[in-house]
């Protein structure tokens, strides 16, 4: 095995971790917190402890190694960073994604060096916080890569300006683990003795939350929410019940190191310690060396986006035809020049284009003044429409044609060579525009309606499609006084109606912050709200296969078309999952008790090859992909071709599904403790690529 060093920059996650103030809590007691500080363990008031942002990385380091190939038997936790952007709220879901940066080698016999950087975003919105963490890969070095660039923390020759003390408890990391960081070394005396300790010893990790607390205490004392750094070495394991001292100096406005030691040898257990600390920097978003594209910026809604985004930074292709409200007539280059002139005249940086995005032509060479002007594209947002309204059966072609040329080919015109650029450089904002009449119909507009959901549609994919390049795609349905909408909304709305203020949500959507993809947000008057499609749970009326009558539909109705418990789905696979587990029962039900057949996950592949049974794979051409995390985990690869199999260890370039656990739940799975649809239900396996494939697996091998 060697490290795979194409991972590099591979988009790692998203993970999701939903948590409630009672997990903040739990966190808090792990690392010493108590009466002594409330404020860390009572929900009233309750003040989450920046460090249990750490809980966060168990997923992620899991993926981490299984993505980057390292030697499971030598990794050891090497140094962390945490940089803190806002206070962690007490309950929410943190959605936490990111990528392997560098690999640094010590020498053959020295070891690797695998750091990787990931951010962690709030559900409400704000990121919280980035984390860098280096990973020392003790078996990996030698593969001829240079070294880490030398870092030094210089302490202060005197005695440090604060010295915590504390005394873990014997029985600390059994609290600790319940927060996520399960690792036999720290609770199981066999495997700590294998690994060559006299016992369990104490998280690093645990440690590292012990420091948080005497850091905040001794310079921000109650304001967790200052701590805006806090880097650290992992020098030498401790033992629980050893007493400890985080030592500090304070070496200028806002900033310390400390260490952590041994109370009772001085021995240095964390070192290299840097903290930083003071207000929250005011947040502004801002889009400077951006390059933003607002495809009828014009004129309305586009217009101000446009000026707002060069206001904040960006430089600005403001593109518009200049046709007439139906999109008839030649075109002019009045109104994108007006606003490049507006945009200039605030110091802002813009050029014009008055291609008609309509045509596929026009498309590419809108993104080519971009580029020809400014070197790339960041932020596209399809902004330019027309009206052509007519009831039903006085809808011509030529006018049902025109508007979905405009907006929903247009949206494909500039998107497309767009996306090519932004795919190129792995990051993207690409911004569709909806109508509220499209997402819930509106008399006269069936050729508008049927284009600007048609954009749902294409958001719907292509979000997918860029997910692993950094691009964001999401839908705004605008509400806003236009030359679109002067006789359609009530006049005495018109003066409410600014397109100002929809701008700030398309803005936000279109910025790096941006933490979602694939929504739609209605925006309008100053109010903002999430739309979406929604699918209820329904009703399983035939289980084997009989053809229900309509009548037996009818029977059930009220489930059928209730949407209560509805909910959005993020793509195809995710619907047909819960389409099969309405179909599977879960192992409780089918009496699926444990064979206890698997105690190691290469004990699973080393008997497949025995347990692939031939006469189904008939026909059957596929590679799966295993990628398991944690204890045991690794990358095993499952070829089926002309009837044979073939499995070993290592990743195939193009496999046909790829499935992902965790050590833990695949065993289980394998022992039958964990019916493989309850698995995909709840998250514990992800299934890449083709799902519907990895519905062969239980069919090819007979493992239980
Ligand atoms: P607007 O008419 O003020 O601005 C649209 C601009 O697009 C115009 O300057 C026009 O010249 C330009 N344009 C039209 N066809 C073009 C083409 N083929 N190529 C390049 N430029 C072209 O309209 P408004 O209200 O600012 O609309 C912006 C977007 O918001 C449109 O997609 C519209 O459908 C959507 N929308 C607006 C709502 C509102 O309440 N204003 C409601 C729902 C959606």
């Amino acid at each position: 095995m060697a490290l795979n060093l194409d991972a590099v920059g591979k988009p790692i996650g998203p993970f999701t971790k939903d948590y409630t103030w009672k997990d903040a809590v739990l966190y808090a007691l792990g690392v010493g917190a108590g009466f002594s500080d409330l404020d860390y363990c009572y929900e009233k008031d309750l003040k989450v402890l920046p460090s249990f942002g750490i809980t966060t990385m168990y997923d992620f380091m899991g993926e981490l190694a299984a993505t980057s190939n390292v030697n499971l038997a030598g990794i050891l936790h090497g140094e962390q960073e945490l940089i803190f952007h806002n206070p962690i709220p007490p309950d929410g879901t943190m959605t936490t994604q990111g990528a392997i940066k560098h690999y640094y080698d010590k020498g053959k016999e020295k070891g690797a060096l695998i750091v990787a950087e990931f951010e962690t975003y709030h559900s409400n919105g704000k990121k919280l916080f980035t984390s860098i963490v280096t990973v020392f890969a003790r078996l990996d070095g030698g593969f001829g890569g240079e070294n880490a660039p030398a870092q030094k923390v210089d302490f202060p020759d005197r005695d440090p300006d604060f010295v915590v003390e504390a005394s873990p408890s014997e029985d600390q990391p059994l609290i600790y683990r319940l927060s996520g960081d399960v690792f036999q070394l720290h609770v199981d005396q066999e495997f700590a003795k294998m690994s060559g300790f006299e016992k369990p010893i104490m998280h690093g990790l645990c440690t590292h939350g012990y420091a948080c607390r005497a850091l905040i205490e001794s310079l921000v004392p109650g304001e967790p929410e200052k701590v805006r750094r806090m880097a650290c070495r992992f020098k030498r394991p401790l033992y629980p019940g050893m007493a400890i001292k985080t030592v500090i100096w304070k070496t200028g406005e806002g900033k310390a190191v400390w260490r952590v030691i041994n109370a009772d040898t001085n021995e240095i257990a964390i070192d290299n310690g840097e903290f930083e600390y003071g207000d929250i920097p005011k947040e502004e978003i801002r889009f400077d060396d951006r390059v933003a594209i607002v495809t009828g910026s014009g004129a309305g809604l586009g217009r101000v986006y446009a000026l707002e985004l060069a206001r904040r930074g960006a430089k600005v292709v403001v593109n518009d035809y200049g046709g007439a409200r139906d999109g008839s007539g030649k075109g002019s280059a009045t109104p994108a020049d007006k606003v490049v002139k507006e945009i200039k005249a605030l110091g802002g940086q813009a050029v014009a284009n008055y291609d008609n995005v309509a045509t596929v032509e026009g498309g590419a060479n809108i993104v080519k003044t971009a580029l020809d002007a400014f070197g790339t594209v960041d932020i596209l947002i399809n902004n330019a429409g027309i009206l052509r309204d007519k009831s039903f059966v006085k809808m011509e072609p030529e006018n049902w044609h025109t508007v979905i040329d405009v907006h929903l080919n247009g949206a494909y015109n500039v998107s497309r060579p767009a996306f090519a650029v932004m795919k190129e450089k792995g990051y993207g904002r690409i911004l569709l525009t909806t109508s509220a009449a499209g997402l819930y119909g509106n008399f006269g507009q069936t050729n508008y309606t049927a284009a600007k959901m048609g954009l749902v549609g294409l958001m719907n994919t292509l979000k997918l499609e860029g997910e692993k390049y950094g691009i964001k795609v999401n839908t705004i349905a605008p509400v806003a006084a236009s030359r679109l909408t002067e006789d359609i909304l009530p006049p005495d709305f018109l003066d409410k109606l600014k397109p100002e203020l929809v701008a700030p949500m398309s803005l936000y959507l279109v910025s790096e912050t941006c933490p979602v993809t694939g929504n739609i947000y209605n925006a309008g008057m100053g109010c903002y709200n999430r739309a979406a499609i929604v699918t209820g749970p329904g009703a399983v009326v035939s289980k084997d296969g009989q053809i229900p009558t309509p009548e037996q539909l009818l029977s059930q109705w009220d489930q059928i078309a209730s949407l209560k418990g509805a909910k959005p789905y993020q793509n195809l696979n995710e619907q047909i999952g819960d389409l099969l587990a309405a179909f599977s029962q879960p192992a409780a039900e089918t009496g699926g008790e444990s064979s206890g057949g698997f105690s190691a996950v290469s004990d699973v592949f080393d008997a497949m090859p025995e347990a692939f049974v031939a006469d189904a794979a008939a026909g059957v051409d596929v590679v799966f992909q295993y990628e398991i995390s944690g204890e045991g985990g690794g990358q095993w690869l499952c070829e089926i071709k002309d009837g044979s199999c073939r499995v070993e260890a290592g990743a195939h370039e193009k496999p046909t599904c790829t499935l992902s656990m965790d050590a833990g739940d695949f065993l289980d799975m394998m022992n039958g403790k964990l019916a493989a649809m309850q698995a995909y239900t709840s998250g514990k396996l992800k299934i890449g690529g083709d799902i519907m494939k990895s519905q062969l697996i239980e069919k090819l091998f007979k493992l239980q």
